[in-house]
Parts: structure tokens; sequence; C-alpha cells
């Protein structure tokens, strides 16, 4: 293979050697089926292309300095491609098979692990989607699960350092009783002109809030938001965001730091009182975020003075990524090896 020039990976899409799939139909999962084509052959009447019947998941594994492939949680993303599929009345992937599936890709396609200290991962990507046909308004009889991976470097480019975000009014990316909670590719649809807005603009990302009031802090474009004050890691609790598997993990590390951690509604004002304001997720790690301008108003909330990430997100930060890779122990039991 070229070789890829592992420290300067974006975040985007490289072909690999094989990817799995696997079929329901007859209400049950046929065989794992290896692949090396990048291409499906689907059904012009599929559901996924139709009415958005499609959830996909992501996860990363992580070359150590010991040479061992380290993946990170994927029983949390299994869980929730799960509740992914319950919200749009898919069949569900089962443990079992998410798990044979995500290993047998990365086992396929060991020679793409990064190596370590790249600062980069191979990312995997589970999807599921309405593969049998329907021109009602109906959920499919067929379902297609296909997992690709694929090796990344930072999803903003600025990596460990702090972006500006923008605040939008103007566009809402999940309804209050919509299907902000799950990972359905509508959502991400409804999030494509908000941040082409703030691309533009020359903002790293959008900062969605609660549509109902347009209040309080909902999520930053494809990851959750968190900030710190007063020795308290705050985050947002919303029923239109995607729980977040590295907030979770976050909080957890945070408690452990001797941290307080607070779930709750985050009014937009509030944003004046934080110590550090982050945005944390799978392929954004933790982005720190340095000012965020109020699309309306035009107000500017300057979190950090100067252009170093704050000192409790680098100390997260640190310990979560020590964890992935195993530079740190793993006291959580959150790493299963890729043998
Ligand atoms: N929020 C959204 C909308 C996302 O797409 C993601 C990415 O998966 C996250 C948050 C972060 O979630 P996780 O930490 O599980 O990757
Ligand atoms: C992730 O963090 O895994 C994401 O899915 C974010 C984005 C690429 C959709």
């Amino acid at each position: 293979m070229e070789t890829l020039d592992w420290k300067s990976l974006p975040f985007g899409y490289i072909k690999t050697d094989y990817n799995v799939r696997c079929y329901y139909r007859n209400g049950q999962w046929g065989e794992l089926e290896i692949s090396s084509s990048e291409y499906i052959n689907l059904h012009m009447a599929a559901t996924a292309l139709h009415y958005g019947q499609e959830a996909f998941e992501g996860m990363k594994v992580f070359m150590g300095k010991d040479g061992q492939i380290r993946l990170f949680r994927w029983d949390e993303n299994s869980r929730r491609m799960k509740t992914s599929a319950e919200g749009i009345m898919m069949a569900e992937v089962p443990d079992d098979l998410f798990h044979k599936a995500i290993l047998t890709t990365v086992q396929m396609n060991k020679r793409f692990v990064p190596p370590y200290g790249s600062g980069a991962s191979l990312y995997i990507r589970p999807l599921l989607i309405g593969s049998g046909a329907q021109v009602g308004v109906k959920e499919a009889s067929e379902y297609l699960f296909l997992v690709f991976v694929t090796p990344v470097g930072p999803y903003f480019k600025e990596g460990f350092r702090p972006v500006n975000m923008m605040i939008t009014r103007t566009y809402d990316r999940a309804a209050p009783l919509g299907t902000g909670y799950i990972k359905v590719g509508g959502n991400y649809a409804a999030s494509l002109r908000a941040l082409d807005v703030a691309h533009k603009k020359g903002y790293a990302s959008v900062l969605f809030l609660d549509a109902r009031e347009k209040k309080y802090i909902d999520e930053a474009g494809p990851a959750n938001f968190f900030a710190i004050k007063n020795n308290t890691y705050v985050t947002p609790k919303s029923k239109s965001i995607l729980p977040s598997i590295i907030n979770k993990s976050l909080q957890q590390i945070a408690k452990d730091m001797g941290m307080n951690v607070e779930i709750r509604p985050v009014p937009v004002e509030e944003l004046d009182t934080f110590d550090e304001v982050g945005a944390c997720g799978t392929a954004a790690v933790i982005s720190p975020v340095r000012s965020i301008v109020d699309e309306s108003t035009g107000k500017t909330y300057q979190i950090s003075k100067n252009d170093e990430p704050g000192a409790i997100s680098r100390q997260l930060y640190e310990k979560l990524t020590g964890i992935q890779t195993g530079d740190l122990p793993d006291p959580y039991g959150w790493i299963e090896f890729v043998e």
C-alpha cells in the first residue's frame, strides 16, 4: 500500500481492504459476509433512501506503545445503535453480531491502524439501513448492517487547540420530541445548513439551542457541550441531544479527579460565567472553545483569554486519551484488546 502520512491524516474517508455486511431477511439476521467492494447493491425503493431509515455509529481503535490494538467502549455504541433502531422502527442488531462485525473489520484491516504516537486512530463506522422496498411510509422488512473502517486524524483541524463557535437561532437540528437522542442520518441532514453558515463565517462549528425555547444550550454540531467552573463539570440535560459516550466517560474521569458533575439545562447567558468550555465526542475527542458568538445578537462570549486549552480540559483530555492508547491504566474496564 502507498504509505499514509499518519501524522497529517484528516478526518475523512480512506479506502481500506475489507468491510463486513449482514442482511436481515424473513425476521432474522443472516451470516456475516466479508467484502472488498466499497459499494452496495440497493433496491431503488429502499426505505433508507426515501424515508431516512438509517442509523450509524462511530468508535475508534488505538495502537498502544506495546503494539496492542485497543477498542474503546464498544458495548455503549452497540446499546446506542439498538436505541436508534428502536426509535425509527428498524431491526435491532444484537450485541454479539455488532461485536463480531466490528472485531472482524478491525482484524481484517490491521495494517490501517495508525501507529502509536501519530495522534491518529482507526475509526469504525457501523451502519444500519432499511434495504427493503416500500413506497407508502412504512418501515422496511429487510435491513442491511454494514461496518467499515477508515484511518482518521482530528475532526476539527485545530486538534486539541481552542476553536471559535457560533450559536444559531435560525436553524434547529432536532425537535424536542423528535430524533435528536438517536444517531440517525436525518439529524445530520438537518444540521448541514447551519454548519455551512458557521463554516463560511469562519467558525469551527455551530452550537444548537433547545428548539422549544431557544434558551438553553443543546449541543455543538457533531459533539456534546461541556463547561467547567467552581470545580464542577457542567453538561446539558436535554431530550434532543445525542447521549455521548465520550461525555459520559469524561463525567466519570471528572468525578475521579474530585470534581462535581452537573447534568442540567444550561442557559445561554451562563456562558459568561464558565472558566472553560469544550465540545466532546469520538471524532472531536475534546475541542476546547475559545469564544462563542450569538449569531442573532452579535454578542461574543469570550471563554479563554489566551490560545491555550484550559488546565482542566487538558487534564481530562490527557486522562481520556491515556486510557484509550494504553499510556494510562484502565480502571473502568473500557478497553478491549483486538487480537
Ligand atoms: N453529538 C452528536 C450529534 C454526535 O454525532 C456525536 C458523535 O457521535 C456526539 C455527540 C458524540 O458522541 P460520542 O461521544 O458517543 O461519540
Ligand atoms: C463521531 O464522533 O463518531 C461522529 O459520528 C461525529 C460525526 C463524524 C458524525
